[in-house]
């Protein structure tokens, strides 16, 4: 069932986060549900403008309403990540989105107002939630000082006067982290400290932590021992999830970790078989591994086993 993350996040607010999962396949999508019918988890399903285009914006959609009907008890939002003005608009007339990120983030604080007021006024007008951004993310590297550091952070002021102005109803928060396999050089982490402040001055208002993938070590090892070149990737310490669940953030995004599962299953399963090129054995390996990893991901976030009490809200 395709449901707003607004209940979603009134379920977990403070206790747990919701997974996002960013899709951009048929085996992506069969492993995801998989993964969260096993661990009886409410999710949240990630579309990327990249991932659109990727074939058809229209595929992906056929995909998700046919593993809504093989699921039906499923429950999960449908969710445009990082969209700009023309694609959130295109989302929220499609009829089938019930979330949409606008992210204008890159913009100064008074265009992304602007910008974000406008798609919110649109979207509501539909019932569609939307997911706002303010902050720059980035990977902290040892080098830079720490006030220039600060200064690409979400300012927790200026947080609560978007939330504000803009009638957004979750907001994307820069505390340390970034998209991809290499967050950080050192020993940084998320900041919660940071996060602390913004929760303060936006007390149960929901937030989003992006760029939450924890590149397991192991993980990496394995692709690396099977002919790739990932030296140096680190990740988000998984174990900082909950922490930052109780200081308000109800959405946790993860994508490269699952393309690092698609990767170390690919890598390993052509160098033990370079006999065989049938997709179909490999794409089974892959979607019962992507089923594990998402199951073992939603553990983390606290959201495994919260389906039932979350379709009773409903
Ligand atoms: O935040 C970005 C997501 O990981 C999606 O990546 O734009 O390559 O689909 P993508
Ligand atoms: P990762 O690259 O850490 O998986 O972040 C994904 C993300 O933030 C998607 O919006
Ligand atoms: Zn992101």
């Amino acid at each position: 069932m395709i449901v707003t993350t607004k209940k979603l996040f009134e379920a977990a607010y403070g206790k747990y986060a919701i997974g996002a999962y960013n899709i951009n396949n048929l085996e992506q999508t069969m492993g995801l549900f998989r993964g969260n019918m096993d661990s009886q988890a409410p999710f949240i399903i990630q579309i990327s403008k990249g991932a659109r285009s990727y074939t058809h914006k229209l595929m992906l959609e056929g995909l998700i309403r046919s593993a809504d009907a093989v699921f039906p008890d499923a429950v999960f939002a449908v969710h445009l990540d990082h969209g700009d003005e023309e694609t959130c608009i295109d989302c929220i007339n499609s009829g089938f989105y019930s979330s949409v990120m606008i992210d204008a983030s890159h913009e100064p604080f008074e265009k992304n107002i602007e910008i974000t007021r406008k798609i919110v006024e649109l979207a509501h007008a539909k019932g569609i939630v939307v997911e706002a951004e303010l902050g720059q993310l980035g990977g902290v590297e040892e080098h830079v000082k720490v006030d220039e550091a600060d200064a690409k952070l979400t300012n927790p002021e200026q947080a609560a006067e978007f939330v504000e102005r803009t009638g957004c109803d979750s907001l994307a928060v820069a505390i340390g982290t970034s998209h991809g396999a290499f967050k950080f050089s050192g020993n940084q982490s998320i900041r919660l400290d940071v996060l602390e402040q913004i929760q303060k001055l936006l007390p149960g208002f929901p937030l989003v932590m992006h760029g939450s993938s924890s590149v397991p070590q192991d993980e990496v090892e394995r692709i690396n021992a099977a002919g790739g070149n990932l030296k140096g990737a680190k990740g988000v310490d998984a174990d900082q999830f909950l922490h930052a669940a109780q200081l308000g953030v109800t959405k946790i995004n993860i994508d490269t970790d699952g393309r690092l599962v698609w990767t170390r299953v690919h890598r390993e399963y052509f160098r033990d078989h370079p006999e065989n090129f049938d997709l179909r054995p490999i794409g089974k390996v892959f979607m019962d591994e992507y089923a594990k990893f998402i199951a073992s991901k939603n553990q983390k976030l606290g959201s495994a086993g919260k389906l039932p009490e979350v379709k009773k809200m409903l």
